[in-house]
């Protein structure tokens, strides 16, 4: 099961915006194409959106210059513009680096050859996300209780990553092991990402799962029905505050109050050590009729009232019982073990 295709030279992914309705898969032909792709969330996931990226510069790439000096100067413009798609996720920035500095490593041989290397990292990319999720999940499955309750928001299976899954790629791994595990699903205002995208994975899936609003969390911890929270990330600063999708710290205040343990799941793509503490993640706000017209479907509220639509929010570190990687399960106090984690030798 997966969202993005590249092969024999051509992109094609899964257009989230019609899911559960409609499966549909479109060709990505252009720059362009995947810029709008990832801005309009047809693409999503914070690894998701990194690989997308590195297999739009390798469509994008044949309309560069076969002049070398020329070559870097659009491949650096295209990966700018890729970046700037949406700020928050740093496995975006993460990918495309990667892919810059590849190329930047190949300076001196023939752009057709720097050319199929950017394809070969691009493909890498893709195929070590597909490995961290199985660590992730190989590292997590000891958290989960063999009838445990799970609560899950937004969405972080293999509709956002390049392989199972962080979060719900630990809870596909709890059944797999015959584990009696239930997930309750955040639907995830307001683009729904919880309702539309892992209600639809779980049922696929075949993950015992119930729907829930958002409302409703807080009152599932207080009747005691969740044993744990597991959430994805879109950004991790060096003293482990949290970047997730809007609702996330909400969750986390309310688990900390019911002594409920909140874990976040994470590859080490998804790290920021340039980033000391969370006031520095930039958040993206969005088109405030997401929040008006839910859909572009019906008119929810005024169409002109003022709206606040941040599309993230930041979980403080402490607020965080664990942080499961693929590397292994972090503690706090996160500055020390996050460090331990990137620089053993420092
Ligand atoms: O706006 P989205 O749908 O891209 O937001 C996605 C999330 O917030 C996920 O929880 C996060 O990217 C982790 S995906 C493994």
């Amino acid at each position: 099961m997966e969202a993005v295709r590249y092969k024999n030279r051509k992109l094609r992914y899964l257009d989230q915006r019609f899911l559960p309705g409609k499966e549909v898969w479109r060709r990505c032909l252009s720059l362009g194409h995947g810029y709008k792709a990832i801005k309009e969330l047809r693409v999503r996931g914070a690894p998701l959106i990194g690989i997308f990226a590195c297999y739009t510069l390798c469509i994008a790439q044949d309309h560069f210059s076969s002049n070398s000096q020329n070559f870097f100067h659009d491949l650096d413009k295209a990966a700018r513009y890729l970046k700037s798609a949406r700020p928050t996720a740093v496995n975006l920035a993460w990918a495309v680096d990667r892919i810059r500095e590849k190329a930047r490593s190949y300076e001196q041989h023939p752009v057709k050859k720097i050319k199929e290397i950017i394809i070969k990292e691009s493909e890498q990319i893709h195929a070590e996300d597909n490995l961290l999720c199985r660590k992730i999940a190989e590292n997590g499955i000891s958290l989960i209780k063999k009838d445990a309750q799970i609560l899950t928001h937004c969405n972080t299976g293999f509709l956002a990553t390049g392989g199972d899954g962080t979060a719900l790629g630990i809870m596909y791994k709890a059944v797999r092991d015959g584990k009696n595990i239930n997930v309750y699903i955040d639907e995830t205002r307001p683009l729904l990402q919880g309702a539309r995208l892992t209600a639809w994975e779980c049922m696929k899936k075949k993950v015992p799962c119930m729907l829930v609003t958002d409302n409703t969390a807080a009152s599932l911890m207080q009747k005691k029905l969740i044993d744990i929270i597991i959430v994805g990330a879109d950004r991790i600063a060096a003293n482990g505050d949290t970047a997730n999708k809007i609702g996330t710290y909400n969750l986390a205040v309310c688990a900390h109050y019911h002594r409920i343990p909140f874990y976040v799941a994470a590859p080490s793509s998804t790290f920021d050590l340039s980033i000391t503490e969370g006031t520095a993640i930039p958040v993206e706000q969005r088109n405030p009729d997401e929040v008006r017209k839910p859909g572009g479907l019906y008119q929810a509220a005024p169409a002109h009232v003022p709206v606040c639509n941040p599309a993230f929010d930041v979980t403080p570190g402490n607020l965080i019982t664990a942080i499961i990687t693929d590397k292994g399960i972090l503690q706090p106090p996160y500055g020390e073990s996050i460090a331990d984690m990137f620089l053993p030798d420092r």
